[in-house]
C-alpha cells in the first residue's frame, strides 16, 4: 500500500461535506462523518456522476446525476439509480480507501507498493 498526502487538513474538511481530490489518476472523494475522515471512489460507477457534488444523508453518499446511494463506511449500494431498495442492480459498490492523519493533514492508503 502506498499512503497519498491529499493536501486536506482535517480540521478544513466539513462534517458531512463531500471533498473531491485527485490522487494520481484516481479521483476520490473524501467525507468527515462523526470525526472520522472516510475515501472512496469519487466518480459513480453508474455513469460517472461527480460524488463530491452529491449530499450526505444519514452516512449515505447520494449521486447528484441519478440518486444511487451508498453507504459511506462500507461503500455498498443502498439504493440503485432508479431508487430501489434493496437495490436491483445497474450499479456496483465504490471502493474505499483507509486514512490516517499525519500532521493533520489527511492521507489516503491506495493498492501498489510501500514507498517508505
Ligand atoms: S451516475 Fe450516479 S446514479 Fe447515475
Amino acid at each position: 500500500m502506498t499512503w497519498l498526502k491529499s493536501g486536506v487538513a482535517v480540521e478544513a474538511l466539513p462534517e458531512v461535506t463531500p471533498q473531491e481530490v485527485v490522487l494520481g489518476s484516481q479521483t476520490l472523494v473524501l467525507v468527515r462523518l462523526g470525526g472520522t475522515v472516510h475515501a472512496l471512489d469519487g466518480t459513480c460507477p453508474h455513469l460517472g456522476g461527480l460524488l463530491a457534488e452529491g449530499r450526505v444523508e444519514e452516512a449515505r453518499l447520494v449521486c447528484p446525476l441519478h440518486g444511487a446511494t451508498f453507504a459511506i463506511d462500507t461503500g455498498a449500494v443502498m439504493a440503485d439509480p432508479f431508487g430501489v431498495t434493496p437495490p436491483e442492480g445497474a450499479v456496483e459498490p465504490l471502493r474505499r480507501y483507509p486514512t490516517k492523519i499525519e500532521g493533520g493533514m489527511v492521507e489516503v492508503g491506495v493498492p501498489g507498493p510501500d514507498r517508505a
